[in-house]
């Protein structure tokens, strides 16, 4: 349509979105629908936060606030910054906008000019390229295939930079995949990084908090101090506190970069909810207990459904280090026909025929950049699970 803006002739819609409404009308059919495709926890947000919230109700927090967020969460985010992740910023070094993604977004649109490259690691969350897109620049995919667990390798980040490369976004652990980096492969990036000084980087760390076993978080400007300075550090509740619908993402990193990001805001949203900023300053600063809770809770679902989808001859599922995802090959599946007679040719028959046949909603690997793969999402109770497991295990055996 000729009045519409012609970026948007660059950009898709949600992948994720789209099979999470096919779901729901299946289930307006009447049929017994288990949604996989979701990004968020099934948990409802700790009562400290909820009641941080309310009392700041009473208290008739309900005004406008700075742009870049109330003193105490900014104050309260330098804290999480310091004794989480060994950064230091001061509170002007801070902006807390409407979720993680709108961070993102502000932080690509103050800074990309017409013709700008950002590197976007495949598998990535849906939204990066399509975020670089909409602000005019272009996003650059270089691969992290399943034999390297999904991770990116050094030879091929250096292969991808050019001098028009203007951010990287890394995103550990990943969504979708789940693979996260332990300092040795991510001191091998920012060893590659420490080589392009025009390269900044956006890290995505919004899955912080769900990491499994002994594995232990890292992010870049901790493990190459010198990136400091050309690194934004973006974070959110949404994800460890079980707070999606709250709307809070933050950011911190330097102090040039933060004042365009609040210049960019200030014309746009302004600051974020002055409630949802109250009880963000209590999921940060009040207990940690309900992390561990929900960690182990996650961590016994990765197992149940890493260990159900090998149980197919035709699934290869790695078991990743964190997120609530995990990325299996539908590879063998590809050439196979399914119970409708339809032959699959793709990720994406894969999880429509799933769905057709045995109502489970999955998102098919290729709206994340690669496959032949699907992502789970295993934020569901685990009886859901099992079921959705044993359905899976089914459409398999129906393969011919
Ligand atoms: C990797 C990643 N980054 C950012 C976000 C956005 O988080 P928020 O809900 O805070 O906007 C998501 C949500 O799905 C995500 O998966």
């Amino acid at each position: 349509m000729a009045f519409l803006a012609d970026a948007l002739s660059r950009v898709k819609t949600s992948a994720t979105i789209a099979i999470t409404q096919k779901a729901r009308d299946l289930k307006a059919e009447g049929r017994d629908v288990i949604s996989l495709s979701v990004g968020e926890p099934d948990f409802d947000t700790p009562d400290n936060i909820k009641e941080a919230a309310i009392a700041a109700i009473r208290r008739g927090e309900t005004k406008y606030t700075p742009v870049a967020g109330i003193p105490q969460l900014r104050e309260a985010i330098v804290r999480k910054f310091k004794r989480e992740n060994e950064l230091e910023y001061k509170a002007n070094q801070v902006i807390v906008g409407t979720g993680g993604k709108h961070v993102i977004y502000n932080a690509l649109l103050s800074t990309l000019n017409p013709g700008d490259e950002v590197i976007c690691v495949a598998p990535y969350w849906v939204s990066y390229p399509e975020m670089v897109a909409l602000c005019g620049g272009t996003p650059v995919i270089v691969s992290a295939v399943q034999k390297n667990d999904f991770k990116l390798q050094p030879e091929d980040l250096e292969r991808v930079i050019t001098p028009k490369t203007k951010w990287i976004i890394m995103n550990s652990p990943s969504n979708p995949s789940g693979a996260a980096y332990t300092w040795d492969e991510m001191k091998k990036l920012t060893d590659v990084l420490m080589r392009h000084p025009h390269v900044w980087v956006l890290t995505d760390d919004m899955y912080e908090h769900l990491t499994y076993g002994d594995f232990k978080f890292v992010t870049p400007a901790q493990v190459e101090p010198n990136l400091y300075n050309r690194t934004l550090t973006m974070n959110g509740v949404s994800k460890a506190y079980a707070m999606t619908g709250w709307r809070i993402g933050y950011a911190a990193g330097p102090l040039e970069l933060i004042k365009a990001m609040d210049m960019v805001q200030g014309q746009q949203t302004s600051g974020t909810s002055s409630i949802s900023q109250w009880a963000a300053v209590e999921a940060l600063d009040g207990t940690q207990a309900h992390l561990t809770v929900f960690k182990k809770a996650f961590e016994a679902r990765r197992d149940l459904i890493v260990s159900m989808l090998n149980q197919t001859k035709l699934l290869e599922c790695p078991k990743p280090e964190g997120a609530f995802y995990v990325y299996p090959s539908c590879a063998a599946a590809i050439g196979k026909t399914a119970p409708s007679g339809k032959v699959i040719a793709t990720d994406e028959d894969f999880v429509s025929e799933l769905l057709a046949t045995e109502a489970v909603a999955a998102v098919h690997g290729s709206a994340f950049g690669l496959g032949p793969n699907f992502r789970i999402s295993y934020a569901t109770s685990d009886a859901n699970l099992e079921e959705a497991g044993k359905r899976i295990q089914r459409f398999c055996a129906s393969l011919r």
